[in-house]
């Protein structure tokens, strides 16, 4: 009750009373479809000072659920062939969404120890009926020296890291597809660095998709692209 208060007082402060009244609708829906409110976890925005945060990130946000499931699918692959991969997972959000499917494997890597931390803690708060995967492996360190797993894989990106990591992360990638005959998906949302991976050879491009909310107003909620390794 006193963080909404405080919500009122902090809107009224800088929206005045009438728009202020006219929020009202949209934040009551806002709170009621609230994920974290719902599961009792922690993937809010908001992160302490002290969250250790690497030099290159471009900030902490968890993935936006419906957008998540709705580029999931759009992939149209078997789930059970491939490992889910969230290179710059946070308070694990994706992974948390990702354990929806029955991927051979869910993991997180997070260079922020406080992040992967609460991030370990959500995954074992999260008792969504839905949940096909049991273990969500979370891992701490940067996401350009990890060591990628065998088989395929699914590559999550929700907007990470700037370019300096990137080119670190996309080497890494391009010895991993090297290495093996294996199928690497990457699935980029919101993509900035985009031209990075447009000119990696060893990737191309199957789908770049801007998703906007139904009904008249058409709002953008988000863009993906979405790479295969090449055969
Ligand atoms: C936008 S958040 C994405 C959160 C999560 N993927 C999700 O969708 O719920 C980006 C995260 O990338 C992390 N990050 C940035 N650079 C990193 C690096 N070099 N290695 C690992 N994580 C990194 C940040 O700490 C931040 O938590």
């Amino acid at each position: 009750m006193k963080d909404v208060l405080d919500r009122l007082r902090a809107s009224l402060r800088k929206n005045g009373l009438w728009r202020t009244l006219r929020l009202i609708p949209r934040n009551i829906v806002f709170v009621l479809t609230d994920f974290d409110r719902k599961y009792g976890t922690n993937t809010r925005m908001q992160v302490e000072d002290d969250a250790g945060l690497p030099q290159e990130h471009e900030g902490y946000e968890g993935a936006p659920p419906r957008l998540f499931h709705r580029t999931i699918r759009s992939l149209e692959v078997s789930p059970d062939r491939f490992a889910f991969i969230d290179l710059g997972s946070g308070k694990g959000r994706a992974l948390l969404l990702a354990s929806h499917y029955p991927f051979r494997r869910v993991i997180g890597v997070e260079y922020s120890s406080r992040l992967n931390g609460i991030a370990a803690h959500n995954a074992r708060l999260y008792r969504h009926p839905g949940r096909r995967v049991r273990e969500i492996e979370t891992v701490c360190g940067d996401a350009g020296a990890y060591e990628l797993p065998p088989g395929d894989l699914l590559i999550y990106l929700f907007n990470p890291f700037k370019a300096a990591i990137m080119e670190r992360v996309l080497a890494n990638l391009e010895r991993a597809v090297q290495d093996d005959s294996r199928e690497v998906l990457v699935v980029y949302q919101n993509p900035t660095q985009r031209h990075m991976l447009d000119r990696a050879p060893f990737l191309e491009l199957v789908h770049y998709h801007e998703y906007r909310t139904r009904g008249l107003r058409k709002m953008p909620i988000g863009r993906v692209a979405v790479y295969r390794s090449r055969s």
